[in-house]
């Protein structure tokens, strides 16, 4: 069952959105070759803090950090660790809050140093794709319509869309329905209502969507070790269309 927020519940639920956001902007302030992913997520969960609210992923389903930090083929759902990042390195910083009872979560990559023209070419299709489907999540549309938008854009691109990482609902609870791939058919899948709150948050890799799990249970990373780019955003639908809870602007 999706669960539809009143417009009072999304107002508490922009308290963890922005408190996410706000991490990201001074991520991106402080990424740079040198800094490792423990860092970050030492500092993330101290921010988090700081602001009000707390991190939501350590204890999840028994992941044990702040932040997932995932870099260059690694998907989704990386261990944060004591490697420094390299010039170079795409990583995807991955941060879900709890503010008021309520979460917010946003993925955001980032380059490290001077990447590589086809580096900075995927992050900005996913960044695209992303964009694309917020601007289909209005009420009317389908679910559908949302997917579609992201895999024609990314696969016009010579991309491909991860299928077995989903997007979700969000509430008091980090997975709530609807869970949905980031591909499918316009015109199909759920009718999109005021109140719906979820995420969209496509990954794109630059050759096969399959993916591996690392013996660690949790790291994703391509099957044909190529890199993969992610952006997310917390929406919700309301009757002046989607707002962006995890805006950073
Ligand atoms: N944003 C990720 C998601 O949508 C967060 C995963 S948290 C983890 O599921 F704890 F499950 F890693
Ligand atoms: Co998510």
């Amino acid at each position: 069952m999706i669960t539809l927020k009143s417009p009072r519940q999304i107002e508490e639920m922009k308290q963890a959105g922005r408190m996410v956001a706000d991490c990201h902007k001074e991520i991106a302030a402080m990424i740079r070759p040198g800094i490792t992913t423990l860092e970050i997520n030492d500092y993330v969960e101290r921010r988090l803090a700081e602001m009000g609210g707390s991190q939501f992923t350590k204890g999840y389903n028994g992941y044990e950090y702040a932040i997932c930090a995932s870099v260059n083929d690694v998907i989704a759902h990386g261990f944060p660790d004591k490697k420094p990042l390299r010039s170079g390195d795409i990583v995807k910083i991955d941060i879900v809050a709890i503010a008021d009872g309520w979460i917010g979560d946003s993925c955001w990559c980032y380059a490290v140093g001077d990447i590589s023209p086809e580096a900075q070419r995927l992050m900005q299709i996913t960044k695209e794709c992303m964009d694309l489907g917020i601007s289909q999540a209005v009420a009317g549309n389908r679910l559908g319509d949302v997917q579609h938008a992201i895999q024609q854009h990314a696969e016009a691109h010579g991309y491909s869309v991860v299928r077995d990482l989903l997007g979700h609902g969000v509430g008091r609870e980090l997975h709530e329905e609807p869970n949905y791939p980031h591909v499918g058919l316009p015109g199909k899948g759920v009718r999109l209502k005021e109140g719906m709150v979820f995420t969209i948050e496509p990954m794109l890799n630059e050759g096969t969507y399959e993916m591996k799990i690392d013996a660690d249970g949790w790291t994703a990373r391509t099957a044909d070790g190529r890199l993969s780019a992610q952006y997310e955003h917390t929406i919700a639908i309301t009757k002046d269309g989607p707002l962006v809870l995890t805006s950073q602007d």
